[in-house]
């Protein structure tokens, strides 16, 4: 679809289906996609999705920071032509908005993965890979075909693991490499502590070691200490089901081998590297010609320190309350991050995106794009790849016409002046 009126197009779309007795695929408003997707979900995929860590106040203050902005529309503009698309690493993108890297995407639905590449697709957006996906990510980028892809690294303990990884994303023709910083051990999550659930435990979200050679070997080498085996309680048979079900070959043959289990515990050992500081990005940078994104930024400090070191971009994101309870919201840590970046790479913003008039405040905070996260994964829970386009598109749609009411041609033109003071 042409950016231009896009949501003119959406909204009529549905206008007229309407007429016909149909309603959307998925809920528009954001509040009833959630509780139609929480109604769906299992009680552990919901936990994990939605949760985020401690008492879930960094949860709730991305939100709070959204809501403490308001817009202020401006009129008897020729809006009639809008133009909705940017320009990121070398790429004209049609809208502003990425898929931002989500692992354990089989929790939302079968098809995970596959069903995200369909809808980026479909859309031509960019689809960010992540480091703990269902499916490795040669597989998703066949299902890309020509759409844009980055990919997500989690910076394993293990060197080789990362230069493997490092090596993969290039051969997929990644656009950029997004390293997240805020998760090197998971958060105080507390929703799946209280249902003893981690999903990389039974062998899922770890598709990408799973298919990597350097990571094969290290569980190879591993297989003969591997330890004790569980009591063969119910739980225990389908976690090892699992297991097996999730490594590469036959079902029925990796249930009886070591291997499946040796994945498992390797991941955990291996996952990510606690001691990873600045002077290790250095040597990213000499490795790959890729450019680097780093995720996770909310001090301006480390925005400072990110131009210093040479990366290519920033995203300001709290990992969407998962990691730090009581943190900043992301939306209020942007405009400091902005200020110290002043134009010289982009920063892009997640943590609380749920509609495109937020995508217009993000912007109008100085962000260059946004990631969004878990609302394209209700969207997936309820209709698969059609759940994830339909509500990537109604973000879309609601920013266009969001512009288009505040007298805004172009993504350029949305600036701070477009806010009230707070
Ligand atoms: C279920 C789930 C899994 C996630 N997995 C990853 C991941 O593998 N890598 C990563 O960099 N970020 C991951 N994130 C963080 C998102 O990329 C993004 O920062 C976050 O969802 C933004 O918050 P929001 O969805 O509330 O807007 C995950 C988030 C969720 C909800």
């Amino acid at each position: 679809m042409s950016n231009d009126a896009v949501g003119r197009a959406v909204q009529s779309r549905i206008y007229r289906a309407g007429v016909f007795g149909r309603r959307p695929v998925v809920p528009v408003e954001p509040s009833a996609l959630e509780a139609a997707a929480r109604a769906r979900m299992s009680e552990v995929a919901w936990a994990y999705v939605a949760g985020g860590a401690g008492r879930q106040r960094t949860v709730q203050a991305n939100r709070d920071a959204f809501d403490r902005r308001r817009i202020v529309p401006r009129t008897l503009v020729d809006v009639e032509h809008r133009d909705t698309s940017v320009r990121l690493f070398g790429r004209r993108l049609p809208a502003p908005l990425l898929f931002a890297p989500i692992g354990v995407l089989e929790l939302a639905h079968r098809d995970a993965d596959h069903a995200v590449a369909r809808a980026a697709r479909a859309l031509d957006l960019p689809m960010v890979i992540s480091s703990q996906a269902s499916v490795p990510m040669e597989d998703v980028a066949r299902t890309l075909g020509e759409a844009p892809r980055w990919f997500q690294l989690y910076w394993s303990k293990d060197d080789d693991v990362v230069d493997s990884f490092v090596s993969r994303a290039e051969a997929i023709g990644s656009d950029a490499l997004v390293v997240t910083l805020d998760t090197h051990v998971l958060g105080w999550r507390t929703h799946d502590l209280d249902l003893a659930y981690l999903p990389f435990a039974r062998g899922e979200g770890i598709a990408q070691y799973t298919s990597d050679p350097a990571f094969r070997r290290l569980v190879e080498a591993r297989e003969p200490s591997a330890g004790p085996s569980p009591r063969p309680t119910p739980s225990a048979v389908r976690a090892l089901h699992s297991m097996a079900r999730h490594y590469p070959g036959r079902t029925r043959d990796n249930l009886r081998s070591p291997l499946p289990r040796a994945a498992v515990e390797t991941f955990l050992d291996v996952f990510s590297r606690s001691s990873l500081t600045w002077t290790d990005l250095a040597r990213l940078r000499e490795r790959t010609s890729l450019p680097i994104v780093l995720k996770g930024i909310q001090h301006p400090g480390d925005a400072a320190l990110a131009l210093e070191h040479g990366v290519d971009g920033i995203v300001v994101s709290n990992h969407g309350g998962r990691q730090v309870d009581g943190a900043i919201g992301s939306l209020d840590a942007l405009p400091a991050v902005v200020e110290v970046v002043d134009g010289r790479i982009p920063v892009l913003f997640d943590s609380g995106i749920r509609s495109g008039a937020d995508v217009v405040t993000a912007i109008a905070l100085g962000a260059t794009a946004v990631l969004v996260g878990r609302p394209w994964v209700y969207g997936l829970a309820l209709a698969g790849a059609e759940g994830a386009r339909a509500v990537m598109q109604h973000v879309w749609a609601e920013l266009d016409l969001t512009m288009a009411l505040s007298g805004v041609r172009s993504v350029d033109e949305i600036g701070p002046d477009l806010l009230a003071p707070v």
